[in-house]
Formats: C-alpha cells, structure tokens, sequence
C-alpha cells in the first residue's frame, strides 16, 4: 500500500471515550434509530461527516488571535478577500457562515419558479434550496457513476449528451445556470475530469448559460486530477484549481470542507448586478458584507486554511489514508463503492445486506448496526436521505445507489482508527445476516434524513 506518514504532529489532543455495547442499545434505542440524535461524547470514531470537523493547524489557531472584529472593515475580511481571489479567480467574493446559504442566497436571488438547475449530482442542501426556491434539481452525471462496481477514473463527470438534450428541449430560458459539484459527494465523492470541465464550458456558452461550481472540495478535486489526468502530473495544485475557476463564473463553497476550518463559505462570482443583488439579501439575512456570517477570527482560519489545503503532501495523505481504509475494505471482500473517492468510503448496503429490501432502508439499518457494535458513527446516503413519494402516483421512489458514508475528517484520526475502522466493518459483514431492516414512525417534510425517527422490523 502506499501509506504516506501523516505530514504532521500533534500538539494537542482531545480525548474520545469507549462505552459498552449496553449503553450503545441504549443510545440508540433513545435515539429513535438514528444517529443524527446520538450524543458526540458517546462517540468513538465519528465519521458522521467530513464538514467542519477538521482539526485546524498552529498557523490558524494563531490566526484566531488576530482576530478583528470590527462591524465593518474588517482587515480578516481583505485577507480572506485576497486570499480568495488568489485561488478562485472570482471578482466579488460574499461571505457566508456556511455552504448552504450560499447557496440560499443564489436560488432565492436568482431562480424563478419552474426553472431548472442541472448538476452532476446536487448535494441535497443544494437540492433543498432549489426545490424551496420553486425550481427542479436535475442530476446528469454519466451513467458509469450508477455502477458501483465500475473503476472509472473521473466518475463525477457531467454527461454532455444528457446536458444539451434537456437544454434542447427546454430552452435555454428555463436553465439560469448550470453547477458542477468537485468532488461529486452525492455521487461518492468522485472527481471531475479538467476536460469535461473545459467541455461543460464549451458546450453552456453556445447557449450563454453561466457555470457554477460547488467547490467545497476542491482541492481534493484537482489532486485527482493532477494524478490521473494526462497534461498535470507536473503542475502546480493551485494552478491546477486556477484553471478550474477560469472556465466557471461563479462558485458556492462551504469552507469547512476544503477550508480546513469549523465553520465558513462563499460565494464567488463575476457578475457584478447578480453580486450586488445578492449582497443586499446578504445583508438582511447573514451580515455585512465584510462578514457575511463569520467572525473576523473565522475568516482568517479559512484564509490560512485554503493556503494549507494546497499543500501537495497534505493531500497525498490526506487522499490515501482514505484510499488505504478503502483497500483494507476490499481485500476482506466488504463491497464497497469503487473506485474510492476524495473524502470518504461508501459501503454499498444493497450487496452487504442483501436480505433487507429496499423500503426496509438497509443503508440506515447497516449505520445503526456500526454505532451498535462499535461506536462508529457514519450517515446513510440512501432511500432515507433521498427517497420520496411520487407526488402523482403517491408511491415510493428510492435512489439508485444505497449507500452508507463513512466521510474521514481532515487531519483528525490516526492509522490506527482506521484500522480499528476496517476491523469493525469486517466483523459486522461476517455477522451481517443478523442485522434488521428497519420502518418509519415520524419524518418530517424537507431533509427529512436529519430528524426521523424509525424503529427495527421484526421477523
Ligand atoms: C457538496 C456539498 N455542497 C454543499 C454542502 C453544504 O455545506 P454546509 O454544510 O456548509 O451548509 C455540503 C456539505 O456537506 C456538500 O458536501
């Protein structure tokens, strides 16, 4: 395997806790079967999600000493500013305490109901807000993204054929911009190849619709791409991500991905009538513009973080320690989702727990069986978070893929957690005839994943 050592030390550590099986069956009792309402403390690898949990470095904890918090002006703010600019290439940059209101602010500024926005896959933040802003989330990945079998190098790729099809039918009109998701999350955290990027381009100026991208996890992104793509073996990360931004016009990001920090976004963008619309709304519902959301201190961690993020041996270690948690996977025969993307393994629930069908969610029953047994806890991207009724036929619609995520925060755990990681998994699959599916019995009506509640079937 190719294990680089972790390129760092640490400095300070932060204590996690074992507990008993007993009082996970607890936990997990009270918790309505999920995990969404279990106590981090009670965690012992919390894998939940990769946003916002990254450990920050000495250079931006001394950063939040430098902190300005002055109403407007802020001097974080012109670094962040730049800092911004440097990489992104955009001309406005509006701050925002997170990724989904960034992407708030777009859909409500922008979209006018009935529109529709093409994705390679929304995240569903980024659905929400377009279906809560009246319009339609379609996804248009290439189809190679559906088979989780398939080692394909850039499975986060827009299929072009798909794109123009819907842009021929529907006119260019009901398509106010086109977004691109870097790493494609959703879809498994999978890269975007530069060439279709390029072609995307292409293909959306002939018809003069702009290009979005969701940069949370870009640099992740253009690692792949500079290790697979021909023509960037040699260049630069951050040149490689400048050459991303120059074919877009415009970006949403939440920073506490690729930002490295806990909490803190963006927007990017060209357009300066589109920019100042949405500075007004900004105004009223983040901040100022020179905040938006964020402290002054916050805004110098994601200055510091997204100069650190470029860093080449952070991201080769970063991308293999979740390539080799992969492997171990793999080589005990535990399906997995393939290849392995950016930030995090996908356990295909389908093929782990083939005896739960599909409407007896078994993404969400194999995430309450890994808290169960081990205390890890990781979240299910399947008929829980993605699943609906037909609004004309009233039946149930599932997603393709069932999968559970298991997202590693940045800079965080060690090898030893991820072996721990891949012992338990493994136990659990040889165990796996024991685990029930489980039934609703409270869902609320968006994003419904977060607070449902559910209870195991019996027999
Ligand atoms: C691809 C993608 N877009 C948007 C978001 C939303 O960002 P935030 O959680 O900061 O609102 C996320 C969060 O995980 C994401 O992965």
């Amino acid at each position: 395997m190719d294990f680089p050592s972790e390129p760092f030390r640490i400095k300070v550590v932060e204590p996690i806790r074992r507990t008993t099986r007993e009082e996970r069956e607890k936990l997990i009792q009270n918790a309505g079967n999920n995990v969404f309402n279990i106590p981090a403390d009670a965690i012992y690898v919390d894998l939940l999600t990769d946003s916002g949990t990254s450990a920050m470095s000495d250079n931006q904890w001394a950063g939040l000493m430098l902190g300005d918090e002055s109403y407007a002006g802020s001097k974080n703010y012109y670094h962040f500013e730049a800092t911004v600019r440097d990489i992104f290439g955009f001309e406005h940059i509006i701050p925002t305490h997170q990724g989904r209101v960034a992407e708030n602010l777009l859909f409500s500024t922008l979209l006018e109901k009935g529109q529709i926005i093409p994705n390679n896959i929304h995240f569903d933040t980024t659905r929400a807000n377009v279906e809560y802003n009246g319009g339609q989330a379609l996804d248009l990945v290439i189809d190679e993204a559906y088979d989780p079998h398939l080692e394909h190098p850039f499975k986060g790729n827009m299929d072009l054929n798909k794109l123009e099809r819907l842009i021929k039918n529907q006119g260019r009109h009901r398509i106010p911009l086109v977004m691109m998701t870097i790493t494609n999350n959703s879809g498994g955290g999978q890269p975007v190849s530069m060439q279709n990027i390029r072609e995307t381009r292409q293909l959306l100026k002939q018809y003069e619709i702009p290009l979005f991208f969701d940069a949370c996890r870009f640099a992740e992104n253009c690692y792949f791409i500079k290790e697979r793509e021909e023509g960037y073996q040699d260049k630069p990360i951050k040149e490689i991500a400048g050459e991303i931004f120059s074919h877009g016009d415009g970006c949403t990001m939440s920073a506490k991905k690729d930002g490295l920090v806990n909490m803190g976004g963006f927007i990017g963008l060209n357009d300066d009538a589109l920019s100042e619309q949405i500075t007004n709304r900004l105004i009223l519902i983040e901040g100022f513009p020179t905040y938006g959301g964020m402290a002054g201190r916050d805004m110098e961690a994601v200055s510091r973080g997204l100069q650190e993020v470029l860093n080449e041996d952070y991201l080769r270690f970063r991308i293999s320690q979740v390539r080799n948690l992969g492997k171990m996977l793999d080589d005990q025969g535990v399906p997995i989702l393939k290849p392995v993307g950016g930030h995090a393994i996908y356990l295909n629930a389908r093929e782990f727990l083939p005896h739960i069908p599909q409407h007896q969610f078994p993404a969400q029953a194999l995430t309450v069986a890994l808290f169960r047994e081990a205390g890890i806890r990781a979240v299910e991207i399947g008929g829980l978070m993605f699943g609906h009724k037909d609004p004309e036929t009233g039946e149930d619609v599932f997603p393709e893929l069932e999968m559970v995520r298991l997202a590693i925060p940045r800079r965080v755990y060690t090898t030893q957690h991820m072996v721990y990681v891949a012992e338990s998994i493994t136990k659990l699959y040889k165990e796996r005839e024991k685990i029930k599916g489980l039934r609703l019995v409270h869902e609320s009506p968006v994003l419904r994943h977060f607070t449902a509640r559910l209870e195991e079937v019996e027999g």
